[in-house]
């Protein structure tokens, strides 16, 4: 689905929107790259759709779950929207065929889909553990599988996941979360000794909280003083870079670095001090 982006007559909203490239200002396709992003119907995704569409450099192959808002989005960046749910391997099995269907092949995949929980760990029931380990593990790892063997025998390619600083530190109350989160750094810190030599580059996005409708969607608000949300606009220009430079991890923000320091140093004192300011 390729079409042009709605009329922007409000100078507020305007004012306020992601900057949106014209088609006439675009280099010619065949010099454009294709990226695969999932999560794009909201938030991160969306908001990295956004981003590389005013780039002009690559052609956009968007999935979400809620067509309406997947469809505004790939109205708004010339992308195609590939609606999908990802929570079973036909899912994501499906969404590859659809994406190498529509455009022959894949040179980028940002994996932004996802979904938090938050609560006691005892009040989750096993169908919500199950939805949160299909969605934010099984999703990434099938279709990292699916599309990286096309990448690999074109000798070029990028993959970009979206983890969390959760996953790295743990945090009280979302236990499954992190977990969940945290298993994208062993499987991209291994991964990357097979990428050796194949052109094909790996970057994981650790974000700390992110100002976008995931609370919502979660259903339970963020309800901490600090750190504060980021715009999604600061993830997003992470994922540009990661997709650009050849970094392998980026926090966003930075600082939130820091803290992993600590803990590798002084695991107890990390403890008590993340239980004293949670
Ligand atoms: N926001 C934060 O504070 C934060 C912090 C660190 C990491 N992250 C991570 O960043 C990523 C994006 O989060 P966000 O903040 O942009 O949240 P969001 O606004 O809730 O967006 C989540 C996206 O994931 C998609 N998704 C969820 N379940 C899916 C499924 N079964 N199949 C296909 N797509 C599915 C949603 O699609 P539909 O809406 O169309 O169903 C939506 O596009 C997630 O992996 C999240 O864990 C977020």
């Amino acid at each position: 689905m390729r079409s042009s982006p709605p009329p922007r007559n409000n100078p507020v909203a305007e004012a306020d929107a992601a900057p949106v490239a014209t088609e006439a200002a675009r280099p010619a396709r065949s010099r454009r790259q294709v990226v695969l992003i999932t999560g794009a119907s909201s938030g991160i995704g969306a908001e990295v759709a956004s981003r590389l569409s005013a780039s002009g450099r690559w052609d956009l192959l968007l999935n979400g779950r809620d067509e309406g808002r997947l469809g505004a989005v790939a109205a708004r960046t010339f992308g195609a929207a590939l609606p999908m749910d990802l929570a079973s391997h036909e899912g994501c099995r499906r969404l590859t065929e659809a994406a190498l269907t529509h455009s022959g092949r894949v040179d980028a995949l940002v994996a932004a889909a996802g979904l938090g929980w938050a609560g006691a760990y005892t009040d989750m029931t096993p169908a919500s553990v199950n939805r949160l380990v299909n969605v934010n593990v099984c999703a990434v790892l099938h279709l990292v599988s699916l599309i990286l063997p096309q990448m690999i025998s074109r000798g070029s390619g990028r993959l970009v996941l979206i983890g969390s600083v959760v996953g790295r530190y743990g945090v009280r109350g979302e236990a499954a979360y992190a977990a969940t989160k945290g298993a994208l750094i062993p499987f991209a810190e291994s991964l990357r000794y097979e990428l050796q030599g194949t052109g094909v580059h790996l970057s994981l996005v650790l974000p700390g909280p992110v100002d976008t409708a995931f609370f919502a969607h979660r259903g339970t608000p963020y309800k901490r003083s600090w750190p504060r949300p980021v715009p999604a606009g600061r993830v997003a220009a992470a994922v540009e870079e990661a997709l650009t430079g050849g970094r392998d991890e980026i926090t966003v923000p930075a600082w939130l670095g820091i803290p992993g320091r600590l803990q590798g140093m002084a695991p107890h004192l990390f403890r008590t001090l993340a239980t004293r300011f949670g």
